[in-house]
Parts: C-alpha cells; structure tokens; sequence
C-alpha cells in the first residue's frame, strides 16, 4: 500500500444556479448532478486514478448512499477493507450550489462520518503500518486527526494534513507534527489570525506557522497555483490558465495528486507544479471526483498544454 486516506465520504447533491435564492425565494436552477464526494474520498480517489495503490479509512450510512459509495471507491481502485458502515446513521451528504462564474457554496451534513474514532485507526493498524504516507483532512473528528497524527509519529510513517475545511479549533501542536501541511489561503487565515489578501501577506502568515516547527508548508492559491515555503525558502508554482467551470474539489485533486507524486518518489517541488497542474484541468469540468482525470488522461493534456 502506498497511501492511507483516513477521512469522510459525502454524497455531493450539486445545483448548477445563475444566482442564489433570496429569503423566502422559489428558484428553478439549470441543472443538477449527483456525485461521490467528501474530502477524503476525493483525495483517495484523485490518488488511485492517477495510479497509487490507496487504502482509505472512512465511515458511511445506513442509507441508499452507502453501498453506492463504497462501490464507487472500489471502481476507483481503492481499498475499502476499512470503510464501514454506522447502523441508524446517514451517510455524509453536501448539497452544493454553483453559479456560472464556477463560484461555489458547500453545505456540509457530516452524518456518519463523525463516528470515524480514534479505535478505527488501532483496528486498522496492521494495514495502515504498510502504507508510506497517511493524508487527512478536517471532516472527521479533531480527536481522529490527532490520533492518526501520533500514529504515523510513532509508527514513523509521514503524515499529510490538508486542514479543510477550515476549523479555528485545529490545535497547531498537532498540525505541526505533519510532514506536509497543506492549506489554502482561507485556511491559513483562521488558523494564524493574519491576513492574505496579497502574497506577502501569505508568507508571512506562512512564516509565523513554520515558527511552529513545520516542515513543509504549501498554501494552495486557486487560480493563482500554489506557495511551497520552508524555514529557508520558497517557489510558487503558477497554474495553467484555464476556463474554470466547476471548482468543487479542485484543492483535493491537488492533494490526491501531490500524495501520489510523493509517494512516487518526486521532489516537493515537482510534484507541487504537477498537481497545480491536475487540479487546474479538474476545474475545467463540472463536478468533483467525476472531473478528476486519470493518469492517462492527465498526461495527454499535461502534454499538450501550452507552456507559460
Ligand atoms: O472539497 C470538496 C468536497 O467538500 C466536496 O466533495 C464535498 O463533499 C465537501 O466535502
Ligand atoms: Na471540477
């Protein structure tokens, strides 16, 4: 096994609207689609198509979303062995709404994903000591995180925090003992308390984390690509331009593809420019792991994108 995903899975419900309903509106939108989605999932599945062998460790529902999801994990070539389901609970859903300038507004409703313990993780240890990387994000408890934290610690197994969504009560003591920590802008706002509306303004808020103790930090950038920056240096790596059409889980195909060009054995750097570079292609479709394109099919683009 090359990566453990220890996360959520939502069903995404996504409206396609031209403008949000005001208080106490009816409004008709143009067009709905129905996708596997949730960060974790997405990560596991962005990481699998691009060709690593991903186990993910994750909770659903006792619902008609359940057994649909798990399926789809699997068609995506990764290892559901430890995804299970909670009796009288729901699956995690996130109704989703995007506007024609690829805006978006998630609503998330975690369901069973809030029963994903700190005792999954000890009963999957035997697996997850096998993997060479854990990646994890913010839609599972604090209290998971953590403990999956100490566990790649002690087990000396490196681990990826991408802290979304955004959560004021992430304890930075934790955060830190990641090797990859990997933010977005919002994130790094409310986790620092500074602001980042420019780009001076990210690395210094960048720089008061690395005070922390960090090793390598990444602050995703949207359009603008990605920030890598270490205690002595920094690269930013600018995305392709692209007509952006649906943004949803643009950042986790970021991360699927960073974990699995690490893993891979790619310098930081390299695969940063690389994943900017999946991400930017996802953004051109609509939906969330729908629109994460395979090895395949990211390298034919990759190849004939033009060069800036
Ligand atoms: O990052 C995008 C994801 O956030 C969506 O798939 C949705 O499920 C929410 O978890
Ligand atoms: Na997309």
């Amino acid at each position: 096994m090359d990566i453990a995903v220890i996360g959520s899975n939502m069903v995404d419900l996504i409206a396609y609207i031209d403008r949000l309903p005001a208080l106490g509106e009816t409004l008709e939108a143009d067009d709905f689609a129905m996708g596997c989605g949730g960060k974790g999932a997405n990560q596991a599945v962005a990481a699998a198509r691009l060709g690593a062998q991903v186990m993910m460790l994750g909770k659903v529902g006792d619902d008609l979303f359940a057994d649909n999801t798990i399926a789809n994990l699997k068609r995506a070539g990764v290892d559901t062995r430890h995804v299970h389901k909670v009796p009288g609970v729901s699956s995690g859903v996130a109704p989703i709404m995007v506007d024609r300038q690829s805006n978006n507004r998630i609503l998330i409703i975690p369901g069973a994903n809030k029963h994903l313990l700190p005792a999954d993780i000890d009963r999957a240890a035997e697996d997850l000591m096998r993997c060479k990387l854990i990646v994890l994000q913010l839609e599972i408890p604090l209290q998971t995180v953590y403990h999956a934290i100490a566990f790649g610690n002690a087990a000396g197994i490196p681990v990826l925090l991408n802290p979304a969504p955004a959560n004021a009560a992430l304890d930075l003591d934790h955060a830190c003992r990641c090797e990859y920590f990997i933010p977005n802008e919002s994130e790094l706002e409310l986790i620092t308390g500074l602001p980042v509306h420019s780009l001076d303004e990210v690395h210094t808020a960048a720089n008061q984390l690395l005070g922390h103790g960090l090793h390598n930090l990444i602050v995703t950038l949207g359009s603008r690509g990605a920030l890598y920056v270490t205690r002595d240096s920094h690269h930013q790596a600018v995305a392709p331009v692209v007509d952006a059409v649906d943004t949803t889980g643009a950042g986790d195909a970021f991360i699927g593809c960073f974990a699995q060009s690490v893993v891979g054995g790619m310098a930081v750097i390299p695969a940063i420019e690389r994943s900017v570079a999946y991400a930017a292609l996802s953004v051109t479709r609509r939906g969330t792991q729908a629109s994460y394109p395979s090895g395949e099919d990211f390298r034919r683009h990759h190849a004939s994108a033009p060069s800036r």
